[in-house]
């Protein structure tokens, strides 16, 4: 049995801030954000709200593939910037794609959501035997920035990114098939889809999944019900000890992740890591003995994005790398922030 990524998508809107910009907003430079975070730009939705960056990112998974809506079984919603508390973030996206039967709901796990997201997902899929699932993760952080605080307001960025996943068991009970031809009519789809599709798979391996209570509050967003005075609306953090953290767990995690798996380093054709900076990569790269070059990044472009950063990240990374070479190898990625959270998900590529 195995549950694989079939299809993925992506959206930011077309609103982009660029380091020039910033530095009239206040005292930085693009030389300095470039040094430190290797970030250029990031998408600003202005008029889009968290849910609407979602459905079009479902829109672009769900177009270059051909199944009923209806087999949808679950959408997952990673976010911590929902613009509606009830119903639900995947309520209203659903709504807004016309998926009628799915189980939905919201997973906070900040820069881990998706990862989280997607290890949730495998074990419903497996239990409750849905046929597809999709997992979103999006973000409007931009209301969440103190555009007058320069050690912050550089980082972050808005959009979505999502994946479509398919339980290959219920594929497979659907070939046992039973003798009506509406069956063999999907046998034959099936069949036909196996043999022309040339699309990329990934298939779910293994996840690992952690968190250490952030008791001296290095990253947090406060909400307007604390029921306290000192709330801040904005995201406030301590980016030495992030920087710590990240750097310390990642590497942990795809230690563990490959030591579990009895996978060795050349057998990873590409990491996917969440995109928060790029020195964060590279220190990962060097401590993991895991080259660069395997590292895909596009936090030049939007910045850190949160529970979106990688999705678009493998949106981008499977429309845009040649991972076709690569198939019977593997693909990691792996995510860490508020929370604190981490996770890694190991991929193989079909
Ligand atoms: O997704 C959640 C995960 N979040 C992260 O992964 C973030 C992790 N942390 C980081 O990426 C880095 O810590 C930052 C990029 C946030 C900051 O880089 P840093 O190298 O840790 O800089 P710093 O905070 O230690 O600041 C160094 C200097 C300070 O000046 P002094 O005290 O040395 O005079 C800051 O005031 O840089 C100054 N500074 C800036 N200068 C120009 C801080 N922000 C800016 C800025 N432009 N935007």
């Amino acid at each position: 049995m195995s549950i694989n990524i079939i299809s993925t998508g992506s959206y930011a809107t077309d609103e982009i801030l660029d380091n020039e910009s910033l530095s009239k907003m206040v005292d930085t430079n693009d030389k300095w954000i470039l040094e430190r975070t290797g970030i250029k730009t990031r998408h600003i939705a202005k008029y889009n709200t968290t849910e609407e960056l979602a459905s079009k990112a479902c829109e672009r998974a769900l177009k270059d593939v051909n199944i009923d809506k209806d087999e949808i079984g679950l959408l997952l919603f990673a976010t911590i910037s929902s613009d509606t508390k009830v119903p639900s973030s995947s309520y209203t996206t659903a709504g807004h794609l016309g998926i009628e039967n799915a189980v939905c709901f919201d997973v906070n796990a900040a820069c881990s959501g998706f990862i989280y997201s997607m290890t949730i997902a495998k074990s419903m899929m497996k239990d409750m035997n849905y046929k597809y699932a999709l997992v979103v993760g999006s973000e409007r952080l931009s209301k969440f920035i103190d555009w007058t605080d320069r050690s912050s307001c550089i980082l972050f960025g808005d959009g979505a990114g999502c994946a479509l996943l398919e339980n290959s068991e219920y594929k497979n009970e659907l070939l046992k098939g039973k003798n009506n031809s509406k069956v063999y009519e999907k046998q034959d789809e099936y069949l036909e889809n196996e043999v022309s599709n040339n699309l990329i798979k990934l298939e779910i391996k293994d996840a690992i999944l952690g968190g250490i209570y952030d008791k001296k509050k290095y990253l947090t967003v406060d909400s307007k019900d604390k029921v306290s005075d000192e709330v801040s609306p904005f995201i406030e953090m301590n980016g030495r000890q992030i920087y710590k953290f990240a750097t310390d767990i990642g590497v942990k995690v795809i230690d563990k992740l490959l030591k579990k798996n009895n996978i060795k380093n050349e057998d990873i054709a590409m990491i996917v890591p969440h995109q928060a900076n790029k020195r964060i990569i590279q220190t990962l790269a060097e401590k993991s003995n895991l080259g660069i070059e395997k590292w895909f990044i596009n936090l030049d472009k939007y910045g850190n994005t949160s529970s979106a950063s990688v999705p678009i990240a493998l949106d981008e990374a499977l429309k845009n790398t040649y991972l076709k070479e690569s198939r019977g190898k593997y693909l990691l990625s792996l995510a860490f922030g508020g929370g604190l959270s981490y996770g890694g998900i190991l991929f193989k590529i079909k």
